[in-house]
């Protein structure tokens, strides 16, 4: 009956085997961990549970310590401490430490008996030796920030009293999850104090309500109270980390909540009703990014200063195009001795030279020295704006730092033109000089045509997100797909046409083996499809939770490797992906890795303000809504090589905010477990940086600056990239209809909700074919 009867190393207490009864079983039923399991896999755990007793002031488990045995309490109380200080109470019904039915991983408080406590008690082994572990289907998580809402109605600020003014500002600065996502400083408070507007919220009203799309605004209550309520606020057999998160109460004048909407679109997360009569101060989304957003003002301004200080600019280029050239130049920074780029290399990018001083040297010798002042910005590299040719000489830094911004000549063309044109036509000149198209799906090459009167579907794949994959067959050729299916009225619904345009487009333009290839894209009635290619091994992250693969060094390599290999190509055509996590990664049969999930990519040229991706792997920049680059990627990457390695992502937390607040302390407030120690350890703090321009890819050198770390010293790059490396795992795939490596879970599809054409004409050029 795969009853573990022995005393496993780490735990105390003492111990008898358990009457397998129904009470077992019904607790079982209510841990959040077992819900992922086939049901009738239940009785056969409950057999395998034993039960132990701890005596008061007995140690269950102890924080910091690693553990494989999950508890839940039959009898008695028990304290949650976190650092010797009591944050809750459990008692009959309550569990912990499901997590160490999966892996080894520190425990994040001490349970301490404070009466007699029987506990029953299951171990890894026991959940192993069941094959537990292959059958848990794990939930993916999400992406926010994709859609735009509609415009949030803003009102015009309402006069405010002294005492309003101080309400709010003091509302403001308690507010620690506000002060988290932005520097609050006194111009904001004053900005946001003055945008507000009051309205009034009749007793019983839910000014905010679970799960609701429109959610653009953040609230100070002014007068009155409100509850907060939550629709899972399960309380018998709830797990410690679901009660740390719930933070259920009440919000009083002087309160406010709601800030996560300021962030980004996403559905509320709890209710908020209103106690009695009550007044709140209020202001939207947009108002917030606004005032956030000028403190870029002044970075584009202090750029465009220096654009102005180059003498080839200010006389090529007009006012506005200066503007335009300035907030698209990237910072890139160097010490002394380093060369900014050497004779002979070929080059895309051209610089200014905005603080510091360096030497031009031809055939060694130096040619020249060039120093930034206040009125001058020297620049090299010019030639590289208007062909290929190698570099004429080297530039090398004498200062002991040296900055500089660069703009690469496809950036250049795209926003300008060309700059032998723009030097021809001068400042005042009136030719207009043409300017180059970006690339865009139109341009891709295509794969054929696909009709989805041909596709003959066989099963579910996926769902989640937006909508179910199907595995599909091309009846005429037996060629197998992933068919995508978007209910057209929930991406209406929560805003999200643009994107999904977008998602298509991008993806079209991509043809690389380490990205799933988009075939085509149908339209129908309710429903807009994606036919993909297909991978039948699975998606990484079912895949590394089924097979434990987490801390396993050649795996994480190849899946790392594989998708900085994908960013390679999406950055050459400067898509930035922001969506990277091992949810978005296949793999095909042969073991391959793809990267998948267009929805949040997007192609830029310098920088863009939408704050959105997967919480756990948000970068700072992002949080801080200062505008970003395709740097986000290799932050993403870094923390993904967190991840694999160690089974968690660094900044995992209960809420988005909890990880909003550790990522803006840093990488470097991270304990890095031990099998993170050394070379892997400097690849994830070179590429989780908190200064974008700073991350390795973006410094010079670029993408090779990742290929020759240390971590990947023994690495066949190259086999890589002609897929000839042989990969480390490889899936078991039967046929080419096998779907085993799949577990959709229909309770994940989001709602199906009829679609009302709104007559926009939005989705008139999504198919690629009928
Ligand atoms: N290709 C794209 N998405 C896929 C999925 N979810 N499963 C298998 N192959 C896919």
């Amino acid at each position: 009956m795969g009853c573990n009867q022995s005393t496993s190393a780490g735990s105390v207490g003492r111990e008898s085997k358990a009457n397998v009864d129904e009470q077992t079983y019904m607790f079982l039923c209510k841990v959040k961990l077992l819900k992922r399991l086939p049901q009738d896999e239940l009785p056969a755990l409950a057999k395998s549970a034993t039960e132990v007793e701890f005596k008061p002031g007995q140690s269950i488990i102890k924080q910091g310590e690693e553990g494989n045995e999950f508890f839940m309490i039959k009898k008695g109380t028990a304290d949650v401490e976190i650092n010797g200080k009591k944050v809750a109470g459990l008692k009959a019904g309550d569990y912990f430490g499901e997590n160490a039915l999966l892996r080894n991983e520190p425990r994040n408080a001490t349970i301490k008996a404070n009466s007699q406590v029987v506990t029953l008690k299951i171990t890894r082994q026991a959940f192993s030796s069941l094959g537990l572990q292959d059958k848990l289907e794990f939930p993916k998580r999400g992406a926010v920030g994709g859609g735009v809402a509609v415009q949030a109605e803003i009102k015009p600020p309402s006069e405010k009293s002294t005492e309003d003014v101080q309400l709010i500002k003091q509302a403001l600065q308690a507010n620690t999850n506000l002060n988290t996502i932005a520097n609050l400083d006194e111009a904001r408070i004053k900005a946001m104090s003055d945008v507000m507007w009051k309205e009034p919220v009749a007793k019983g009203t839910a000014i905010i309500k679970q799960n609701d799309l429109q959610a653009d605004y953040f609230y100070i209550v002014k007068s009155g109270s409100f509850s907060i309520s939550k629709a899972e606020d399960v309380k018998e057999g709830q797990s410690v980390e679901s009660a740390a998160a719930a933070q259920l109460g009440s919000v009083e004048a002087g309160g406010s909540f709601g800030e996560l909407a300021l962030l980004y679109f996403a559905p509320r997360a709890a209710t908020i009703t209103a106690n009695v009569d009550s007044e709140v101060f209020v202001t939207a989304r947009q108002q917030f990014k606004e005032i956030l957003l000028r403190a870029n003002e002044a970075e584009t301004k202090q750029n465009l200063d220096y654009v102005g200080r180059c003498e080839v600019f200010s006389a090529a280029l007009k006012d506005s195009e200066k503007k335009e050239l300035a907030a698209a130049m990237h910072e890139m920074t160097f010490s002394k001795d380093e060369t900014i780029f050497e004779q002979g290399e070929t080059g895309t990018q051209f610089f200014l030279l905005v603080e510091g001083s360096v030497v031009v040297l031809k055939d060694g010798k130096e040619v020249a020295s060039l120093r930034a002042t206040p009125e001058k910005a020297p620049y090299f590299g010019e030639k590289a704006l208007e062909n290929k040719e190698p570099r004429a000489a080297t530039i090398k830094v004498t200062s002991s730092r040296a900055r500089t911004l660069w703009v690469d000549k496809e950036t250049f063309e795209v926003l300008l033109g060309s700059l032998s044109e723009l030097i021809k036509r001068g400042k005042d000149g009136d030719t207009v000089v043409a300017k180059s198209v970006a690339p865009t799906a139109a341009d891709a090459k295509r794969f054929g045509v696909i009709k989805f009167a041909d596709l003959k579907k066989h099963g579910l794949l996926g769902c989640g997100g937006f909508g179910a994959v199907e595995l599909v067959e091309e009846t005429k050729t037996g060629n197998m797909f992933a068919l995508k299916a978007l209910s057209k009225g929930y991406v209406v619904k929560s805003g999200m046409q643009a994107s999904v345009m977008s998602e298509k487009n991008v993806q079209l333009m991509c043809d690389s083996p380490f990205i799933v290839k988009l075939f085509e894209t149908y339209n129908s009635p309710e429903h807009l499809y994606f036919l993909l290619e297909l991978a039948l091994g699975g998606e990484l992250y079912a895949t590394y939770n089924k097979r434990n693969m987490w801390g396993n060094e050649a795996c994480a390599k190849f899946y790392v490797a594989g998708t900085v290999l994908a960013f390679e190509h999406l950055h050459g055509k400067k898509i930035v992906f922001r969506d990277l996590k091992p949810e978005n990664l296949l793999l095909t049969e042969e073991g391959r890795v793809k990267l998948t999930d267009m929805g949040l990519a997007k192609v830029i040229f310098g920088k863009t303000y939408t704050t959105c991706g997967t919480p756990d792997y948000f970068a700072p920049e992002l949080i801080a809504s200062k505008g970003h680059t395709h740097a986000v990627d290799w932050w993403t990457l870094g923390i993904l090589t967190f991840e694999l390695m160690s089974g968690h992502p660094p900044f995992e937390s209960a809420t988005p905010m909890q990880i909003y607040a550790k990522v803006q302390k840093g990488i470097n407030a991270v304990v890095f477990p031990k099998k993170l120690k050394g070379d892997v350890e400097t690849l994830v703090k070179g590429l989780c940086n908190s200064n974008p321009t700073e991350r390795l890819a973006m410094k010079k050198g670029g993408i090779q600056n990742i290929k020759t770390q240390k971590w990947f010293a023994s690495f066949g790059w190259s086999d890589m990239e002609g897929l000839s490396m042989k990969p480390p795992y490889v899936p078991t795939v039967k046929s080419k209809k096998d779907m085993k490596n799949f577990s959709a879970n229909k309770e994940d599809m989001p709602p199906q909700i009829p679609y009302k054409d709104p007559k926009t004409g939005w989705d008139k050029d999504f198919a690629t074919s009928a």
